[in-house]
């Protein structure tokens, strides 16, 4: 992928190969693992070594679809591998750098859309260990996010809409704020937004949250949320300065 890098991606079709990467290969698994189950108790009903041409013959065809499906699932596994999600390909990193590259990037979409967009860099950072490619993917689908939800508020007389990017040292690990003053998120559906697929809009793939989620989770941080219904939206990502715990230094 590294070698697209020269073509400048939009940044729709970044969230879009980040949602691809992490939820189209994830769906594709459940179904092959149920194949594969499935026919492994098929070939109990036919096993190797039948006397008779048919027996021989379906056995063969099994194993053949059992290959097959073992060839599926490893090509998944592989791209899993090769989109960075499963393997962290850590490095030292300055976040600061990453997110000034982050909202340089979104801000011509901020200027058309009418959204003042802000970045308040915490200095005192130190340079992390996280996966620089993942760490902006996720950070573009908050931003995204965001964006999107106050689209159209110009106009409506409730004031600005503002896109605040924030990072704080906090503790062993760097906090970043994702804020908007768009429309909130509502009671009855706080727990749904971090589910596969679920989207609120006409084309939303409702990967967005979930990648950014499994992004923090798989550096040992977290993501979460605070919102308040017409006032706004916060979402706080937490990212360990050392790296998964689990990963040598
Ligand atoms: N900043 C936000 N303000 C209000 N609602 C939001 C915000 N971020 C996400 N949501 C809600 O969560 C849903 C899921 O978001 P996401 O997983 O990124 O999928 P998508 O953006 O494709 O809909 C959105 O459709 C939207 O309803
Ligand atoms: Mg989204």
């Amino acid at each position: 992928m590294s070698d697209a890098s020269h073509r400048t991606p939009t940044a729709k079709g970044l969230e879009f190969l980040g949602a691809v990467a992490g939820g189209l290969v994830h769906e594709i698994r459940n179904p092959l693992s149920t194949m594969n189950v499935t026919l492994q108790l098929l070939q109990e009903d036919w096993p190797e070594g039948a006397e008779d041409a048919r027996g021989q013959r379906s056995s063969r065809r099994l194993t053949s679809l059992l290959g097959e499906v073992k060839r599926l699932e490893e090509i998944l596994d592989d791209f899993l591998r090769y989109a960075g999600i499963r393997r962290l390909n850590l490095s030292r990193v300055d976040l600061n750098r990453v997110l000034e590259e982050v909202t340089g990037f979104v801000l011509p979409e901020c200027t058309r859309a009418g959204v003042d967009l802000a970045f308040y860099p915490d200095r005192s950072l130190p340079i992390m260990r996280v996966d620089e490619r993942l760490v902006k993917q996720a950070v573009l689908n908050l931003i995204l996010n965001a964006l999107q939800a106050m689209e159209g508020k110009e106009g409506d007389g409730r004031g600005e809409a503002q896109l605040i990017v924030r990072t704080r040292l906090e503790g062993e690990g760097a906090r970043i704020d994702v804020i908007d003053t768009g429309p909130g998120i509502p009671e009855g559906i706080r727990e749904k937004v971090w589910e596969v697929y679920y989207s609120r809009k006409k084309t939303g793939s409702g990967l967005g949250l979930p990648t950014a989620r499994r992004i923090a989770e798989e550096h040992g941080g977290g993501l979460t949320f605070e919102t308040e219904v017409d006032k706004g939206t916060d979402f706080i990502l937490r990212l360990p300065l050392t790296g998964p715990p689990d990963e040598p230094a």
